[in-house]
């Protein structure tokens, strides 16, 4: 096959963990990507940022059974894995783990991570019990199995961004969390696998996500602007689009994604949407005023400006 040229597949967690010492050993850091695979333009940026730190490049793929709070979700979750080698060498990883369910959860797998505080319990903590019990669980074995490691993860899953970034601070402390910018289709689209799912309509139609995004924060840089008015005008334009069904929308604050009550400091829009039965979830950057100037006359008053850390593809490709 094309890409036994270059990647190396493996298929056992223990045999990673010694070629990544051995790859210390010769004085080389090692750059980590997790995935669940079925790999799109969102990966190859993260597999692009990983080699260029400098670093041996190890992509996972592994579709993680304990994050599915729905097993239907589980079982329609695109499988692609002779494609994904192909891109896994074309963006320069070195080694690919590849591992059965076994391989991540041995027996007598009696070790699980539980989330708890704020960081967890809203939107998709609140929308999937459980999800990120699973994404820590199995994020913690990958980190123990890489060691000392950057470890690089996309801004489109924001609050699992923060979430592994926690993990980390607590429990890895020689894991370096990186977070990459939501790569997009021309149309706007975030890239995830799930786009594959969608029906040519609801694809057509998931557009209307980010509009909605770009419309909230035009609507937070106007005068007199409000988190309750830049959350109204994001619903309203989704609600526009008949195929959707929203699922939450928040203006958040990004130290604890906790709602923000006015538009102070830096925030995230966090969205999640239905279209027929895929979910998409989306999110943009704004900041507001400087905290500083929230005790003073005008507090809350809008003036926000965007932080839109996006990459934007000129194709339509979907994966
Ligand atoms: O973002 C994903 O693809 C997954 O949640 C992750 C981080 C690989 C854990 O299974």
């Amino acid at each position: 096959m094309r890409w036994a040229r270059y990647v190396r597949l493996i298929r056992s967690v223990t045999q990673l963990a010694y070629e990544l010492e051995e790859e210390r050993r010769k004085g080389r850091g090692i750059a980590l990507v997790p995935t669940m695979g079925s790999l799109h333009a969102g990966h190859s940026s993260l597999l692009a940022q990983a080699r260029q730190s400098g670093r041996a490049v190890v992509l996972t793929i592994f579709v993680n059974p304990t994050q599915f709070d729905d097993r239907s979700d589980f079982d329609r979750y695109p499988r692609t894995q002779d494609r994904d080698l192909e891109l896994a060498e074309a963006e320069g990883a070195e080694l690919v783990l590849v591992p059965s369910t076994e391989q991540m959860y041995p027996p007598p797998d009696v070790v699980r991570v539980t989330a708890s505080g704020p960081l967890t319990e809203l939107w998709e903590g609140a929308s999937r019990p459980g999800h990120f019990d699973g994404v820590l669980t199995v994020v913690g074995r990958l980190f123990g199995m890489a060691g000392s490691c950057r470890a690089f993860f996309g801004e489109k899953d924001y609050q699992q961004l923060r979430l592994v970034s926690a993990l980390a601070a607590e429990m890895f402390p020689l894991v370096e969390v990186v977070g990459c910018p939501v790569v997009r289709e021309a149309d706007g689209v975030a890239c995830s696998s799930r786009n594959a799912l969608l029906s040519s309509e609801d694809r057509r139609a998931a557009a209307v996500i980010h509009r909605a995004l770009l419309e909230g924060c035009d609507r937070a840089s106007r005068h007199g602007a409000s988190a309750a008015s830049v959350e109204a005008a994001v619903r309203s334009r989704i609600e526009k689009e008949p195929r959707a069904e929203i699922d939450y929308v928040g203006v958040v604050r990004i130290d604890d994604l906790v709602p923000a009550g006015e538009l102070v400091g830096e925030m995230r829009i966090l969205v999640a949407c239905r279209f027929g039965p895929v979910r998409l979830i989306d999110n943009v950057a704004l900041s507001g005023a400087a905290p500083e100037a929230g005790a003073g006359a005008g507090a809350g008053e809008g003036h926000a400006v965007v932080g839109r850390r996006t990459a934007i593809l000129s194709s339509q490709d979907d994966d």
